[in-house]
């Protein structure tokens, strides 16, 4: 008996994380959704990726900071960031989770259909312990920047597990 009531045994669920740069929330975002699927016993159930809206730092390593604050927590943030494209990924991905209004502002504008549209959730509203509207950009901050980030995205990811799982 399969004990996560919601998830679709035969299925593999693809999400894609996504913001400006993909050099600091969503390969992070990437990193803590696959460590707690991968705690749960459910990697071979998931295929998660992250992608950004700019070009900018295209096969980059995320930024530095990042890295350092999620080493800090065990997480390894080592995705090589490539540009978010809506002809491949919105007809790949199952849900797009971004980070920011204007991240939910300029990816829902390039969907191609109210299908395509209604896969692009905010991954604030998954936040439980935390009241947010939006995940904020860290790039041009301080330390404690990238700490609410992490804490942000360590509290949205497990209420995303949990809406998959049913537990
Ligand atoms: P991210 O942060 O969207 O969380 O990866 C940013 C990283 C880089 C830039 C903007 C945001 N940038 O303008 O280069």
């Amino acid at each position: 008996m399969n004990k996560y009531n919601s998830l679709n045994i035969n299925k593999k669920y693809k999400i894609l994380f996504v913001c400006l740069g993909n050099i600091c929330r969503s390969p992070a975002a990437h990193a803590v959704m696959q460590r707690l699927v991968d705690e749960a016993g459910l990697t071979n159930q998931f295929e998660i990726d992250s992608a950004g809206i700019g070009g900018w730092h295209v096969g980059q390593l995320p930024d530095e900071r990042m890295r350092r604050h999620g080493r800090k927590r065990g997480y390894r943030i080592d995705h090589r960031a490539r540009q978010f494209s809506a002809r491949r990924d919105f007809p790949y991905y199952d849900a797009i989770y971004v980070m920011d209004e204007e991240n939910y502002r300029i990816v829902t504008s390039r969907a191609e259909s109210e299908e395509e549209k209604s896969k692009v959730c905010r991954l604030s509203d998954y936040l439980t312990e935390h009241r947010a509207a939006t995940v904020p950009d860290p790039y041009y901050g301080g330390p404690e920047d990238f700490e609410y980030a992490l804490d942000l995205i360590e509290d949205a990811c497990g209420g995303l597990l949990r809406q998959f799982t049913g537990v």
